[in-house]
C-alpha cells in the first residue's frame, strides 16, 4: 500500500484478535521505532509494554496483548513534534496490518507511566495498543465511533482557504488536492477538527482553531492533533516546513503553528 492507501485505510482499532504480535512484525517495529524523526527535529522515544506484564489496559480496547508508549522532553513544539513522528509510527503498523488507537485520555495514565519509565522533563502524551483486528467490531466499539463521530469531517470549504480567511482554497493540482484530502482523514483527539490551512502562494500555513476547554491542561492535546496532520500533508507533498508566520490576522481562538511550503 502507497503513504495514501495507508492514510485511507487507517482507521482506530478497538477491538483485537486476541493474538500476540509476530515475531517478525515485532522485529520490524521495534527497528522502526529507533529513529522516527520529524521536522522539529525533537527526539521521541517509542518502547513498547506488554500488557499482561505491566498490567495495562484501557477501557475502550478489547483483545490487545501489547502497547506502544512515547515519550518527549517537554519543551515548545513537543506536541506537534509527538504527533508527526507518533502518526509516522501509527501509519508503518498499519502497513504490516497492525492496528492501533490513538489514547490519550481513557487510560490509567500513573500505571502507563510507570511502565514506560517516564522521568522529571518528560511527557508520555498517548499510547497506543497494537495487534491484528478482530473480524467484527466489538458492540462497545461501533457505539463509541458514533458517540465521538468518527466518521465526520468537515467540508474542505470549510478548513482550507486561500489568500485569506474568506476565501475557500480550490485548486486543480491533484498532488494538493490529496495531500488536503488526507489532513481531513487524520486521526484526532475527540473530532473537533483543529486544523486550519491558510494558502499563499506556495506556502500553506497551518493554523489550530483551539477548541473550548483543551489548552489550559497540562499540554495542549490540540498541538498533537496538528502533528498529525502535518504529516499526513508533508508525507503526500514532500513538503519543507518552516516557522514563518504570515503577517494576517488569523480568526478567533486561531492560533499559528507551523508553514509547509510546496
Ligand atoms: C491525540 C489523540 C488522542 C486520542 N485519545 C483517544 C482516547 O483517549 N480514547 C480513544 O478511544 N480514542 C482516542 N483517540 C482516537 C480518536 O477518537 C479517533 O482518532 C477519532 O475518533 C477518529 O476516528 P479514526 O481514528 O477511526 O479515524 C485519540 C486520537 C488522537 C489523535
Amino acid at each position: 500500500m502507497d503513504r495514501m492507501e495507508l492514510i485511507k485505510t487507517r482507521r482506530s482499532v478497538r477491538t483485537f484478535d486476541g493474538n500476540p504480535l509476530n515475531d517478525q512484525d515485532k522485529k520490524k517495529l521495534l527497528e522502526y521505532m529507533e529513529n522516527i524523526p520529524n521536522p522539529y527535529k525533537i527526539p521521541i522515544e517509542f518502547t513498547l509494554l506488554d500488557a499482561d506484564e505491566h498490567k495495562l489496559s484501557s477501557p475502550v480496547i478489547k483483545g490487545e496483548t501489547c502497547y506502544v508508549a512515547a515519550k518527549v522532553q517537554t519543551q515548545p513544539h513537543s506536541e506537534e513534534a509527538y504527533g508527526y513522528s507518533f502518526e509516522q509510527f501509527v501509519l508503518y503498523a498499519w502497513s504490516l496490518g497492525v492496528g492501533t488507537t490513538w489514547i490519550g485520555g481513557t487510560m490509567d495514565r500513573k500505571r502507563f507511566e510507570a511502565a514506560a519509565g517516564v522521568r522529571q522533563g518528560e511527557a508520555m502524551y498517548c499510547v497506543s495498543p497494537l495487534g491484528y483486528p478482530a473480524g467484527k467490531m466489538s458492540v462497545k466499539e461501533t457505539v463509541m465511533r458514533k458517540g465521538v463521530k468518527a466518521d465526520k469531517r468537515l467540508s474542505a470549504d470549510q478548513l482550507f482557504f486561500d489568500g485569506d480567511f474568506s476565501a475557500p482554497l480550490r485548486t486543480d493540482d491533484k498532488k494538493i488536492a490529496d495531500a488536503l484530502d488526507m489532513v481531513r482523514l487524520a486521526p484526532l483527539a475527540v473530532n473537533m477538527q483543529p486544523w486550519r490551512i491558510l494558502r499563499i502562494g506556495s506556502a500553506y500555513h497551518f493554523y489550530l482553531k483551539h477548541s473550548k476547554g483543551y489548552a489550559n491542561r497540562p499540554w495542549d492535546i490540540q498541538k498533537i492533533d496538528m502533528g498529525i496532520a502535518l504529516c499526513h500533508f508533508m508525507t503526500c507533498t514532500d513538503g519543507r516546513m518552516v516557522l514563518e508566520e504570515p503577517d494576517m490576522a488569523a480568526g478567533e481562538n486561531m492560533e499559528y503553528m507551523a508553514t509547509v511550503i510546496v
